[in-house]
């Protein structure tokens, strides 16, 4: 099933027959499909089909640029029964992409791409990926390599669409040589965005709202996807307290958490650093995994302030519970 992923510049989304007519007017540039080994578009109609044929594959998005809202080029995951390297076996995928040529230079692809890596890894479980450019594509072959993919065969003697031989180079990445590249990102404009990402870490909205005007909200992405949020109340003499942290479904238990609670200790040096939850073993689990300690509670905070009882792992919360990291 594909999704929608976003990235800082980029939206993934699945195709859309409306689409139709912008991607018409990529796909019938000849410096486009013809170094990817497709044809140019010849009409609307046309575009029309491939969206509902071709770009309707699971793993298949429309790389969309938020700035302007529309779709500007493809790129997509395919697996071991519709994909063309004689070397790719069940459990991998190879990505493919292309976009349009107004865009080109600008690091879009490289993003995208990144974003695809992380779900190949992390959501869909591949063990590795491939991607595949003919020879001369030196455009296609820098996105790979900025990608951290690296060349593992050539094959020769592949037909594309007018009956040309071409020889088509493979560059391989392996989810063992893949190494995450978590990121913090201190949210300036529009905080409110990020509020379906911290309901995950605090589910009523209104108490979340209380906080967050005040708190250093941080975004976290890693390759490059937005995976989750953190929220850092830095109004305290010498403390600061972590308020919200949300890791997204499909990346939990992979580090990530660990990882933005490290970070967030780095950036505050001398600093107590604490965080109130709910008493349930897997959150409290989570911060004595990364190096926190019990140090206070609130009693009734949950039953007095919010206005339904939360229940997380079939517990219902009661104290607010503080821990501290021991530095
Ligand atoms: C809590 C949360 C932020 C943890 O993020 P994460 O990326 O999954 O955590 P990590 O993978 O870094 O976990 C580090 C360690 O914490 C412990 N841990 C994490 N989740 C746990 C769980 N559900 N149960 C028990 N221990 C857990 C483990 O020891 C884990 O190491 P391991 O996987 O090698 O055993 C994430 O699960 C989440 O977003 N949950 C929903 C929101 C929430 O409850 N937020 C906290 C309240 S504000």
């Amino acid at each position: 099933m594909s999704i929608v992923m976003e990235t800082e510049r980029l939206l993934l989304r699945p195709w859309r027959e409306s689409d139709a007519e912008i991607l018409f007017k990529y796909a019938k540039d000849p410096a486009v499909g013809p170094a990817a080994g497709w044809p140019p578009h010849t009409s609307v109609e046309e575009s029309l089909e491939i969206i509902r044929t071709v770009f309707s594959a699971p793993e298949t998005y429309a790389v969309v640029l938020k700035q302007i809202g529309e779709p500007v080029g493809s790129c997509g995951v395919m697996f071991a029964d519709g994909t063309h390297s004689a070397a790719i076996v069940d459990g991998e995928g190879e990505i493919g992409y292309w976009i349009g040529v107004p865009h080109w230079g600008k690091g879009y692809i490289p993003e995208a791409v990144n974003a695809l890596i992380a779900r190949s890894f992390n959501v869909l479980g591949l063990s590795a990926l491939w991607i595949g450019y003919y020879d001369g594509n030196r455009k296609s072959s820098r996105v790979a390599e900025k990608c951290g993919f690296t060349y593992h065969h050539s094959e020769s003697g592949r037909q594309v669409f007018d009956g040309e031989c071409r020889t088509e180079h493979f560059m391989r990445l392996e989810r063992a040589a893949y190494v995450t590249d978590v990121k913090l990102r201190l949210v300036h404009e529009d905080k409110e965005r990020y509020m379906d990402m911290l309901l995950v870490g605090d589910e009523q909205e209104s108490m979340a709202r209380r906080y967050l005007p005040s708190c250093a909200l941080y975004a976290v992405s890693a390759g490059g996807l937005e995976i989750g949020v953190c929220a850092v109340d830095e109004s305290g003499e010498g403390c600061v307290e972590i308020k919200n942290i949300a890791i997204i479904e499909g990346f939990r238990r992979k580090g990530y958490g660990r990882a933005v609670l490290g970070m967030i200790a780095d950036m505050y040096p001398g600093h107590k650093l604490k965080a109130g939850t709910g008493e349930v073993p897997s959150t409290v689990g989570f911060y004595k995994a990364c190096g926190f300690a019990y140090s206070s509670r609130v009693p009734d905070f949950f039953t007095d302030n919010y206005d339904h009882a939360i229940i997380e792992d079939g517990v219902q919360l009661k104290d607010m519970v503080y821990y501290e990291l021991q530095r």
